[in-house]
């Protein structure tokens, strides 16, 4: 089901506040790209905030719009925050670049001398429900996103705070969590062995 009205921007699962989603861009070369990324969203107001150096920042300062694709799969964030996911994992819908595997995607558009500042307003223009799937709050997952952020700061600081709360969260992932969940924090902590 296709949307194009910000009214029904719940309809693709984003809500006030802070929501995590996987963001898609291409660079002018056309190299693929997916990296979480919090878009804000206050009501009408729609908003990121963008670290220089990122490839995201990089190619939404090219292109001017990026597609969120909300996922609830611990997998992917571990993959896409610490590593690069393959080319057969994007798929263009309505000739956009999406994540294969989104449960809703949604295109945005952002004038490219806004992101001077580091908070630009974007603009909603259209986006896709793919899969509708209720699950309970779990845990593990929400800790697995967590332990994401927590990882992506020790890559870029190297502060052991962050090792301590990897290892908090990996105990509690396995006692809350699935086996994916379980997966993504083994593979979270291969992929920042590789930083160390
Ligand atoms: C849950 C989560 C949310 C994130 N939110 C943001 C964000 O809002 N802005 C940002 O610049 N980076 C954010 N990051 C960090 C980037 O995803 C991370 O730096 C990533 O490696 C950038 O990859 P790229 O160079 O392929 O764009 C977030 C990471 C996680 C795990």
């Amino acid at each position: 089901m296709m949307i194009y009205d910000l009214e029904e921007i719940e309809e693709l699962g984003i809500f006030d506040g802070i929501n995590e989603i996987i963001a898609t861009t291409e660079s002018e070369l056309g190299v693929f790209n997916a990296a979480p990324l919090g878009l804000i969203r206050k009501g009408d107001l729609l908003s990121v905030r963008l670290f220089v150096g990122s490839h995201t920042y990089d190619n939404i300062l090219a292109g001017g719009k990026f597609v969120a694709n909300v996922s609830h799969d611990p997998m992917l964030f571990v993959e896409t925050a610490l590593n690069d996911i393959s080319d057969d994992e994007f798929v263009m819908r309505e000739g956009e670049l999406t994540l294969k595997d989104a449960e809703t995607w949604a295109l945005f558009k952002c004038e490219p001398k806004n992101l001077d500042i580091a908070l630009p307003d974007v603009e909603f223009v259209k986006g896709e429900v793919l899969r509708r799937k209720f699950r309970a709050v779990n845990r593990g997952i929400n800790l697995v996103v967590e332990a994401a952020v927590a990882a992506t700061r020790y890559v870029a600081l190297k502060s052991d705070i962050y090792l301590e709360e990897i290892f908090k969260i990996r105990r509690i992932v396995n006692r809350c969590g699935g086996p994916r969940e379980i997966e993504a924090m083994d593979r979270l902590e291969e992929l920042i062995e590789q930083f160390e």
